[in-house]
C-alpha cells in the first residue's frame, strides 16, 4: 500500500511528550526509514494552542488547533494521541479507529477507565493499538510482559511506576525533609503537577496497575477495584524509622496472583534496604515481577519525561509501520483477545495477611506500652520490636513505633480503630505494610 511513498502519522498534542516525538522523528529519520523499509513521514499536527505556544519547526507539516481534522484526514495511517485525559481522547481514538488508522497512545487514563471500549474497538476494527508509553514512560514494559514474558506464568509484580512520588520519598530519605516543602520542589522542577493528586493519591499508579495486570497475569481488574492510598500522611519520622529498622518506604503498586486470587493494591511499602527496589533514587521508575519459570526479573529506567516516552510512542509507531508496509494483520493489543480476559477475583484487603509498622503519638507517661500493646494483643497482633523515644520537646506526645509480626488487616485495623480512642494517644495513628518477598 504505502510502502514506497512511506507512513503517514498525524499527531495529536504536541505538548511535553508530542515535540518530543517530533524531535527524536526529525533525528532519527534516516534510521526509522531503514529499519521500516519506508520512511516516516509526520504529515499533519493538531494542538489546542499550537498558534501562541512555541513548538519546534514542522515544515510541510498541516497545522491545525482542532485534533478532528487529523483524526478525519485521509492521508493519515497512524495516529498519535497524545493530548492525555479521557474527554475528548476516547472519541477520538475511537473514530480514528473506526476509520482503519493504527493508533498509539500514552493516556494510561483512557485505557484504565475505558479499556473495555477501546482495546475492543482495536480488535473490531482490525488495527493497531499501541501503548507502550503509557506505563512507566521509556521503560519497555508492555512489550517486555506481552512477548518477553509471554512463556512464563508471572506470580507477583511489584512497580515503582509513579516517579513523582518516588521522587518525594527519596529526596525526604535523603534531605531529612517533610513532604509538604518536598512536594514544592518536585513542583518547581517540574516532576509534580500543579495539581499533584493524581500522583501523591496513588490514583495514577492504580490506573497504570490495571494495564499491568491485564498483561502479566491475563485478567482484568477495574480501577475501583485496585486498594489505593497515596503518601501524604507520612512524615520524616516515619521514614527516619523505617530506615532503623531497616526498610526504604516506596510507593508500590502491587500485584500477586494464588490460587486464582489476585492482590491488586497501590500503598506505601516498607521494603528491606537491600532490595534491588529500594535502590531506586529520584524520578525513576521500575518493576520488579517473579515468574514461575524465569524467576525474579527487574526492569528499571526513566518513567517519563519528553524524549524518553517519545521513543516508547516511536517503538509503537516503527511496530505499527513495519506491520503496514508488510500488510501483516494486527495481533490483539494485549497479546490475547480482549474477551479471553476474565474478570479478576480480587482479594479483599481486610484478608490479606502481612507484616506492619505501626507509629503512636502517645502521651508521655508510664503505662503507655502497656494499653497500646494490650489493644494489639486482643487483636491476634504479636509485636516483633518496639522503638521508644525519650522525652517530649512540647507537647508531651513521643513516638511509639512498632515493627509486628504477620497479622490480619482486618484485625490490624480494628486495633488501630481501638488505640486512637484511646486518650493517651493523639492524633490519628500510622501503619505502613512490610513486603520482604523482593530478593
Ligand atoms: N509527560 C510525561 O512524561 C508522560 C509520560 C508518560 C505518559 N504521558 C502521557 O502522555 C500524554 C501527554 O502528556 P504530556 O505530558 O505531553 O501533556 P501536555 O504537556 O499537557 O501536552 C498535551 C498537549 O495536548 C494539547 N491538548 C490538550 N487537549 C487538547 C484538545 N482537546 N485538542 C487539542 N489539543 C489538546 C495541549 O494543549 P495546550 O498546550 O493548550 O495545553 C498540550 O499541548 C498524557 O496521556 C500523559 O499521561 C506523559
Amino acid at each position: 500500500m504505502m510502502a514506497r511513498e512511506g507512513v503517514k502519522l498525524g499527531l495529536v498534542g504536541l505538548g511535553t511528550v508530542g515535540s518530543g516525538v517530533v524531535q527524536l522523528l526529525d533525528r532519527q529519520r534516516e534510521a526509522f526509514a531503514r529499519k521500516i523499509g519506508a520512511p516516516l513521514q509526520l504529515v499533519h499536527v493538531a494542538s489546542r494552542s499550537i498558534d501562541i505556544k512555541p513548538h519546534p519547526p514542522l515544515p510541510g507539516v498541516r497545522l491545525s488547533v482542532d485534533p478532528w481534522s487529523v483524526v478525519q484526514d485521509a492521508e493519515v495511517d497512524i495516529v498519535l494521541e497524545l493530548i492525555g485525559g479521557t474527554d475528548p481522547a476516547r472519541s477520538l481514538v475511537l473514530e480514528a479507529m473506526a476509520r482503519g488508522k493504527a493508533v498509539v497512545t500514552a493516556n494510561k487514563a483512557l485505557l484504565a477507565l475505558h479499556g473495555d471500549e477501546v482495546f475492543a474497538a482495536a480488535e473490531a476494527h482490525g488495527v493497531r493499538l499501541g501503548f507502550e508509553a503509557s506505563v512507566a514512560g521509556g521503560i519497555p514494559i508492555i512489550r517486555t510482559l506481552r512477548e518477553g514474558f509471554v512463556a512464563d506464568r508471572n506470580k507477583a509484580l511489584f512497580g515503582i511506576v509513579n516517579g513523582t512520588c518516588n521522587y518525594i520519598l527519596a529526596t525526604m530519605s535523603e534531605d531529612g525533609a517533610e513532604f509538604a516543602p518536598v512536594l514544592h520542589r518536585a513542583q518547581e522542577l517540574g516532576l509534580a503537577e500543579a495539581d499533584p493528586r493524581m500522583d501523591v493519591d496513588g490514583i495514577d499508579a492504580a490506573q497504570k496497575l490495571t494495564l499491568l495486570i491485564m498483561l502479566a497475569f491475563g485478567v482484568r481488574v477495574p480501577v475501583e477495584a485496585v486498594y489505593t492510598e497515596g503518601i501524604r500522611q507520612l512524615d520524616q519520622i516515619d521514614i527516619t524509622f523505617a530506615r532503623e529498622f531497616g526498610y526504604a518506604i516506596k510507593l508500590l503498586a502491587i500485584a500477586k496472583e494464588e490460587s486464582g486470587v489476585l492482590e491488586a493494591r497501590v500503598h506505601p511499602t516498607m521494603i528491606p534496604q537491600d532490595s534491588l527496589l529500594a535502590g531506586v533514587g529520584g524520578a525513576y521508575n521500575a518493576i520488579f515481577t517473579q515468574g514461575e519459570a524465569l524467576g525474579s526479573s527487574l526492569q528499571f529506567g526513566q518513567g517519563a519525561g519528553s524524549l524518553p516516552t517519545a521513543a516508547a510512542v516511536l517503538s509503537d509507531v516503527v511496530e505499527s509501520a513495519r506491520a503496514q508496509t508488510k500488510q501483516q494483520q494486527p495481533r490483539p493489543p494485549l497479546g490475547c483477545a480482549w474477551a479471553e480476559l476474565k474478570p479478576a477475583a480480587v482479594r479483599s484487603m481486610d484478608e490479606l495477611v502481612g507484616e506492619y509498622y505501626l507509629r503512636f503519638m502517645a502521651v508521655d507517661r508510664p503505662g503507655v506500652l502497656t494499653q497500646i500493646s494490650g489493644i494489639l494483643g486482643d487483636q491476634d497482633i504479636s509485636i516483633a520490636s518496639v522503638i521508644q523515644r525519650g522525652r517530649s520537646d512540647g507537647d508531651n506526645t513521643v513516638p511509639l513505633v512498632m515493627r509486628t509480626h504477620a497479622a490480619t488487616e482486618r484485625n490490624l485495623k480494628t486495633a488501630m480503630t481501638l488505640v486512637d480512642q484511646l486518650p493517651i494517644v493523639q492524633g490519628k495513628s500510622v501503619y505502613v505494610r512490610i513486603e520482604e518477598s523482593l530478593g
